[in-house]
């Protein structure tokens, strides 16, 4: 408890007096669980007669580690922790399959099979970065299940710039930050004709990866937060905002619709107001990336009138043009 209240409080100094009001710990209990946190690598500025600061956590991404950053309702309650996995996502969609539960995570410290979307490999090397699927059982048609899709990446993008990174959203999900891809997110779903039964969310994201991590062909496209900031990141912080951040706009969500989740998605993003090329299954769209509709898919303004790409991948062959 007391680990979480400082992670949340972020940079901001915490007082020992508010942190024993609220956990109903005396100032004494509340010291002590500061020296167990530091014996077990945690760094805690403690400041006299203003309060205690979390400076740096251990990066390691165990149950251990993440266990009391969690401070959601549902996601990420229960937690399957592996230390390395085919895919992730594999492991989810069969825990789905047997009835998991909403919100039940599965995280990673490698994959040997990670994949990525369209039939593409996930470099996921071991003790670096984020590899964690969320089950959700949404109560929605399986025509809006894209919509989850974007909130996804919202949720992400959201968590990567509270790191300090500044990211934006490729369409339909890719983080980018300079223009390289730093993470993703697979979604694959199961359901009935008028109700999706369940959702697997895939995150992946670059966090303390080297430039050797990738192989020489990604590594113009592809990098990570600490190769982008130059420092890294501890991992079970951002996965514990990642999950934070999913919670928060899946509530907005159900109780607003797509309006606000489409709405930070166009804030975030960096495709839109560009020339794209869009190559999607059967055929390429070009043209002026212009909006996202309601349920998700990208509007093109080409030579021949709109077009609506409901899947695909974006490239932009010039900047942004000003509008
Ligand atoms: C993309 O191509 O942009 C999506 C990448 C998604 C990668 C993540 S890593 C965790 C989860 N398990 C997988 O095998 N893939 C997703």
């Amino acid at each position: 408890m007391v680990l979480a209240f400082l992670a949340e409080a972020g940079d901001e100094l915490v007082s020992g007096e508010a942190m024993s009001d609220k956990l109903g710990l005396s100032r004494a209990a509340v010291w002590k669980h500061v020296d167990a946190l530091r014996a077990q690598g945690y760094r805690i500025d403690a400041i006299p007669a203003r309060g205690y600061r979390l400076m740096g956590v251990p990066d390691r991404l165990g149950e251990l580690e993440l266990r009391p950053l969690i401070n959601t309702h549902e996601i990420g309650h229960a937690l399957h922790w592996f230390s390395e996995v085919g895919s992730t996502n594999d492991v989810a969609r069969a825990l789905a399959e047997e009835g998991a539960a909403h919100g039940e995570v599965v995280i990673a410290e490698s994959q040997t099979a990670g994949r990525g979307r369209r039939g593409r490999a996930w470099i996921s090397p071991p003790g670096r970065n984020i590899y964690l699927s969320v089950i959700l059982r949404p109560d929605l048609p399986p025509a809006r299940a894209p919509e989850l899709t974007l909130l996804s990446s919202v949720a992400l993008c959201q968590a990567v710039r509270h790191a300090g990174v500044p990211a934006d959203i490729k369409w339909p999900n890719d983080l980018m930050v300079h223009g390289r891809k730093v993470a993703g997110v697979l979604t694959e779903m199961a359901a009935e004709v008028d109700q999706v039964q369940w959702v697997v969310l895939g995150v992946g994201i670059n966090v303390n990866a080297r430039a050797e991590d990738f192989p020489p062909e990604l590594r113009g496209s592809a990098t990570s937060l600490c190769l982008e900031r130059g420092q890294s990141v501890p991992r079970a912080l951002l996965a514990s905002a990642v999950l934070g951040a999913l919670e928060e706009w899946l509530d907005r969500h159900a109780a607003e619709g797509f309006g606000p989740v489409r709405a930070a998605w166009k804030e975030m993003s960096e495709t839109l107001g560009r020339e794209v090329r869009v190559r999607s299954p059967g055929h390429d769209v070009e043209g002026v990336a212009e909006d996202v509709d309601e349920i998700g898919a990208l509007i093109v303004r080409t030579r021949a009138g709109r077009e609506r790409v409901l899947a695909g991948d974006v490239e932009s062959p010039r900047p942004r043009s000003p509008v």
